[in-house]
């Protein structure tokens, strides 16, 4: 693919690597080399991905299905099959969606993102996760969720991208306290916890030295994003178990997916 205007190619980025992994068109060389190293390492990381994507789509499903209306989508990813919006406006014609990256080939795609129902919105705007308060002030923030009425704030494979120094529970609380009683967290995250020690330690030494930042976590860990909010049925599960039969049943399990609801 052409170099659109402020991306560098040689750098692998998580969004173009997952692209990679879900059979899309639009990563580089570098990303590329990143997941088939990745891929060639360590068993089901592709299809891991696939069921990850699942998952954010069965999660929408589920919350609009509950009557939610409203999403704030951080570290959307390039546009793929099922994205938020579409599979939240099938449901409700009258949800709104906002998407947040900042990867700036995502904003290359705005135009699929910001397609919209006419009862409905979707915006997208380019921030970091880790600059809470420039997202939730945003003037398209605001005038697309209105933060008196529940919503869904989706953190679907993103808080693995983040290093402990980013302080990524302090980030998910940032978020969350802004949402009102009645919202919900929908959350993926990459782990070691449920691999084989074998497969987990590949896992390690083959991207120790890679250019692109993750931290898998334990369930531990994780659940800590959680505070303040009570799972969904069946809780913190492999992202394969989370409602539905699984993508790829036999794949290795590398993701831990859950939805909460804010107390
Ligand atoms: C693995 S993709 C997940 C995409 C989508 N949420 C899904 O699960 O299908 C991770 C996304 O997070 C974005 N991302 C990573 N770090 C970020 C940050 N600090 N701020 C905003 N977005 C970030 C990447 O650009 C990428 O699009």
């Amino acid at each position: 693919m052409s170099t659109p205007h402020g991306i560098n190619p040689n750098v692998p980025h998580s969004a173009r690597v997952y692209d990679y992994w879900l059979g899309g068109k639009d990563n580089f060389e570098a990303d590329r080399r990143v997941a088939e190293a990745t891929m060639a390492a360590v068993p089901g990381v592709r299809e891991s991905a696939r069921n990850n994507r699942a998952f954010l789509g069965r999660a929408v499903r589920h919350l609009t299905q509950l009557g939610i209306r409203q999403f704030l989508d951080l570290g959307t990813g390039i546009p793929s099959q099922g994205n938020t919006h579409e599979v939240a406006q099938a449901e409700a014609p009258d949800a709104r969606v906002v998407y947040v990256d900042n990867d700036p080939i995502v904003m290359t795609h705005a135009r699929a993102l910001l397609t919209s129902t006419a009862d409905g919105k979707t915006a997208y705007i380019e921030a970091d996760v880790r600059d809470p308060r420039a997202i939730l002030d945003h003037p398209e923030v605001r005038d697309t969720l209105d933060f008196t009425e529940p919503i869904a704030l989706m953190m679907v494979a993103i808080l693995m991208h983040l290093a402990d120094e980013d302080d990524p529970a302090g980030l998910v609380e940032a978020f969350t306290e802004a949402l009102p009683s009645g919202s919900y967290l929908v959350l993926s995250h990459l782990t070691l916890d449920l691999l084989p020690k074998n497969i987990a330690d590949d896992y390690l030494a083959a991207t120790k030295h890679q250019a692109m930042h993750r931290t898998p976590r334990s369930r531990e860990q994780i659940l800590r994003y959680f505070d303040g909010f009570d799972l969904v049925e069946p809780g913190l599960v492999a992202v394969s178990e989370w409602h539905d039969t699984p993508l790829f049943a036999d794949s290795a399990t590398w993701m831990y997916a859950g939805v909460g609801r804010k107390r």
